[in-house]
């Protein structure tokens, strides 16, 4: 089965009781064995990974690069201004970026991205149904 790095960043640890209204109600753990089970269905061996630490997340596109890993990424607040998480992005062979909340709707800091010049693809605003859409499209167009 084809490898896929589901990787979440700073606060997504405490979906389902993290402002509710913008992220829905979902927790991290249930988001995670239904990314599994999703990720099954397609084909694909998921795993899930949550860090507030920018240097372990760091570690883990590095790993991805390493093992030619497709990558899911919400890299949470980094996404708008880490150039340090876009640079380890940009050694990944492929990967989308997902946000559960519509990034463009909030507040001015949120719409810019170091990620998504290089995305595969960009999804926002799809609540955490978003991850979903990332791994199929990632399972319907193998590189
Ligand atoms: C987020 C949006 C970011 O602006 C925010 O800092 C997050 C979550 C989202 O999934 O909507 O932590 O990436």
């Amino acid at each position: 089965m084809t490898k896929v790095l589901v990787l979440n960043g700073p606060n997504l640890g405490r979906l389902g009781s993290r402002q509710p209204d913008v992220y829905g109600a979902t927790t991290y753990a249930q988001l995670a064995e239904h990314l599994v089970e999703t990720g099954r269905g397609l084909g694909l061996d998921v795993e899930v990974r949550q860090s507030d630490s920018e240097g372990e997340f760091i570690g883990w596109l590095h790993e991805a690069a390493d093992l030619d890993a497709d990558v899911v990424i919400n890299a949470g607040a980094w996404t708008h201004y880490s150039h340090a998480i876009g640079d380890a992005a940009a050694l990944v062979p492929r990967y989308v970026e997902v946000h559960i909340s519509n990034v463009h709707a909030r507040e001015e800091f949120r719409h810019t991205s170091v990620l998504s010049a290089r995305a595969a693809g960009i999804i926002v605003g799809c609540g955490v149904g978003g991850y979903d859409l990332a791994l199929a499209h990632l399972a319907a167009t193998p590189r």
